[in-house]
């Protein structure tokens, strides 16, 4: 697909009952021969209109109004090229511990959490946020700042009491620092800009990291994840997860990470779109079109439930497939 056709499908596909601003931005650039020609420049992962995007609003550009911002990224196009070469699509979201509650919970306790693809580690700690299931009672501690607000369909296994974490660690080819405030307002720029509650959501996941930092090393997943879960203290339950990760892997390295998962037998909490883990696939049932967002769950491969991409929904899949 075109530089031209990958805007509009993100126009129509991601920004649409999302982001009005972005809807407008992204229309009009597939529509932009002059901005198509320069985003060209870049090599081709480095041309998402997410990363564009938030790199114009790092560097505080304009985003309200078409032509100031046409303008603007065409005068500051070196810096903006620069911003998108050195920086990557991070969006850390601690929403996401919404859905992966339930299965933690069920996990032997205490759990050593081992994310891969971290980012900033805002998902290692579902012990520290608290949770609201379809606006009913609120779980989790009381001081907690974090309110994850998530619908659920189904017989979703709802925790009495959060699980026991005494280890977080997780990997990243570029992991992002909570003690630092460029990284921080890259990954508030990452936050879609009308989405004013997510924003606020991770300043808050922000401040709880920043007092508890997570141990999160620099490296590919594939060659690291043997020695994380080998370094798990003996008494607690090693649980590797991941979410909104593998789809940035090459087909090989995910039939590797796959391969090495199997092979280490810990509990593997996956957290991913459709068509990125072959074997979820195969076993998941029939169910919504593909044009409706939704993540997969599961746990060694087994799926769970279908997951809205924030967090925001939980559908638990019966044996035969779609939720009760
Ligand atoms: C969209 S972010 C998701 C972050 C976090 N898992 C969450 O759900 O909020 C994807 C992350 O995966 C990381 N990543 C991509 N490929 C990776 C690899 N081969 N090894 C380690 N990290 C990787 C990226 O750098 C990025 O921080």
């Amino acid at each position: 697909m075109d530089t031209a056709g990958r805007y509009r499908r993100f126009t129509t596909m991601e920004a649409r009952g999302h982001s009005p601003a972005y809807e407008r931005l992204t229309g009009a650039i597939a529509d932009d021969p002059g901005l198509l020609a320069l985003i060209d420049e870049l090599p081709p992962a480095k041309r998402q209109p997410n990363l564009l995007l938030a790199a114009v609003r790092f560097l505080d550009g304009p985003i309200d109004d078409y032509a100031a911002f046409r303008a603007w990224t065409a005068t500051h196009w070196d810096t903006v090229r620069a911003t998108m070469l050195e920086r990557r699509t991070q969006t850390n979201e601690p929403g996401r511990c919404a859905v992966l509650l339930p299965v933690l919970a069920r996990l032997p306790q205490p759990l050593a959490l081992i994310e891969v693809g971290a980012s900033a580690g805002l998902c290692l700690y579902p012990d520290r946020y608290r949770y609201r299931y379809d606006g009913g009672a609120a779980l989790g501690p009381a001081e907690s700042p974090v309110v994850l607000e998530c619908d659920t369909a189904g017989a979703v296994p709802l925790p009495a009491r959060l699980p026991e974490v005494v280890g977080r660690t997780g990997v990243d080819l570029n992991p992002l620092d909570v003690a630092d405030p460029r990284d921080v307002h890259w990954l508030e720029c990452l936050v879609w800009p009308e989405q004013r509650q997510r924003l606020a959501r991770l300043r808050d996941a922000v401040r709880i990291a920043r007092a508890e930092p997570p141990a999160l090393v620099r490296g590919d997943l594939n060659e690291t994840i043997r020695d994380l879960v080998a370094a798990v203290p003996a008494g607690a339950t090693p649980v590797v997860l991941h979410s909104a990760v593998i789809a940035y892997l090459s087909p090989g390295e995910r039939e590797s990470f796959a391969a090495t998962m199997r092979d280490l037998g810990c509990p593997w909490i996956s957290n991913e779109a459709p068509g990125v883990l072959p074997a979820v696939d195969r076993r998941l049932p029939p169910g919504p079109s593909p044009d409706r967002l939704l993540f997969t769950l599961a746990l060694n491969e087994r799926p769970l439930a279908r997951t809205g991409p924030h967090g925001q929904s939980l559908e638990w899949l019966t044996d035969r497939g779609r939720a009760d």
